[in-house]
């Protein structure tokens, strides 16, 4: 028997979960709800006529056929969705972040910790074939102590003002991935930072975030994220990396968005690995919560809504610590603008929210 799953939004997020579901055997979607009538044409045009479209939730939520909810609009609506989805008995998969404001998501955190229903947030770092492997390692105790952890992304992404209104400057909307994977790492919480951050263009928040600090455990971190990689070049890169130190080895990774390329240097073995980026490594998020609702048992490796929170707040933190020192504007506006009308004619670029069908 399929799983019966409903996917409130389908833009970037709401299409990539709904295409992970339709490959996989364990799904059957029956609902996809947008308040964007192109949306929901799209929607249309992609589903057979077994798949409900419609405008409005509660349909969803009223539905006793449907198991599980997705939860893929933006984060100003995700609280009220997670209250009805909790109200109403469902499992649910959630974008990150869980609201649109600190209180909030901590809202949904004890909402969804008291409740019976499965719930996940798509964290979908701590999916990837990559970043396991290097933990493995880590755990096996090949590079000895874990001391250092260094990793950056930085891409010329989504650009200020292109959508995301309600998910934050660039270093909480895509920054708190990296603020939670460092934590998983750490497996220890943050106590110590320091943030520098940059005006790009002269916009109001800062689009490049650097910070560094120490976990309780005393594991040091830096995070650099920043969304201004070259946005204007002819032919755009991106610059991301992992790079992990221990007191006898070190693993790293890097990746161009379609193979990734693990290191791993530790006092046994030395191993190259290079497999198939894997996206958002939505299809292990999926199996992992229909394995988890078949079972009747949630499985561990699901991240929960309290550390997409962490992940958050931290996100947050460090942007509010950049704030109190020197913060530097460089450039205008008008490259800004020039940017954002690129982007608009763009068919193929980095993190572009409506990719042409
Ligand atoms: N986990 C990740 O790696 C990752 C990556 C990108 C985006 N996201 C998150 O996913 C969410 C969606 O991002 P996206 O890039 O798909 O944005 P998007 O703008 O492409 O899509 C959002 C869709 O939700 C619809 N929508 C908005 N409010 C709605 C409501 N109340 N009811 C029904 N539909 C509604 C919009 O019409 C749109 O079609 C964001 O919260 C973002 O932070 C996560």
């Amino acid at each position: 028997m399929k799983i019966e799953a409903a996917l409130i939004g389908y833009g970037r997020m709401g299409q990539m979960h709904a295409e992970a579901m339709r490959k996989s055997d364990q799904w059957n979607v029956v609902y996809i709800c947008d308040k964007d009538p192109e949306a929901r044409k799209r929607a249309r045009e992609q589903w057979p006529a077994s798949t409900q479209v419609t405008d409005n939730e509660d349909e969803i939520f009223n539905d006793p056929q449907v198991q599980v909810v997705g939860l893929y609009a933006l984060a100003d609506s995700r609280k009220e969705q997670i209250e009805k989805a909790v109200r109403h008995g469902k499992h649910f998969i959630a974008e990150k972040p869980v609201a649109d404001t600190l209180e909030r998501e901590w809202q949904t955190v004890e909402l969804a910790e008291q409740s019976h229903c499965f719930s996940t947030v798509n964290l979908y770092l701590r999916n990837s074939w990559y970043h396991q492997a290097m933990k493995q390692f880590i755990d096996e105790g090949e590079i000895g102590e874990l001391a250092i952890l260094r990793i950056c992304h930085m891409t010329p992404g989504l650009a200020p003002g292109e959508g995301h209104e309600y998910e934050g400057p660039a270093f909480h909307d895509c920054g708190m991935h990296y603020v939670d994977i460092a934590r998983w790492y750490a497996g220890s919480e943050y106590h110590t930072w320091h943030a520098q951050a940059l005006r790009m263009w002269s916009y109001k928040d800062p689009w490049w975030l650097q910070c560094h600090g120490t976990f309780e455990n005393g594991v040091v971190f830096d995070i650099t994220q920043g969304f201004v990689y070259g946005q204007l070049s002819k032919d755009q890169t991106h610059n991301s990396y992992t790079d992990i130190i221990g007191t006898k080895g070190i693993v790293r990774m890097t990746h161009d968005f379609k193979t990734a390329v693990v290191e791993l240097h530790g006092v046994n073995r030395t191993v190259r690995l290079e497999h198939p980026f894997g996206g958002k490594n939505i299809d292990r998020l999926c199996q992992l919560m229909a394995t988890s609702v078949e079972k009747g048992e949630r499985d561990p490796h699901l991240p929960g809504l309290r550390d997409s929170a962490i992940a958050s707040q931290y996100a947050w933190k460090f942007l509010e610590d950049a704030a109190q020192h020197a913060l530097p504007c460089i450039g205008n506006l008008d490259t800004l603008e020039a940017i954002r009308e690129r982007r608009k004619h763009m068919k193929n670029g980095y993190g572009l929210l409506r990719p042409a069908t």
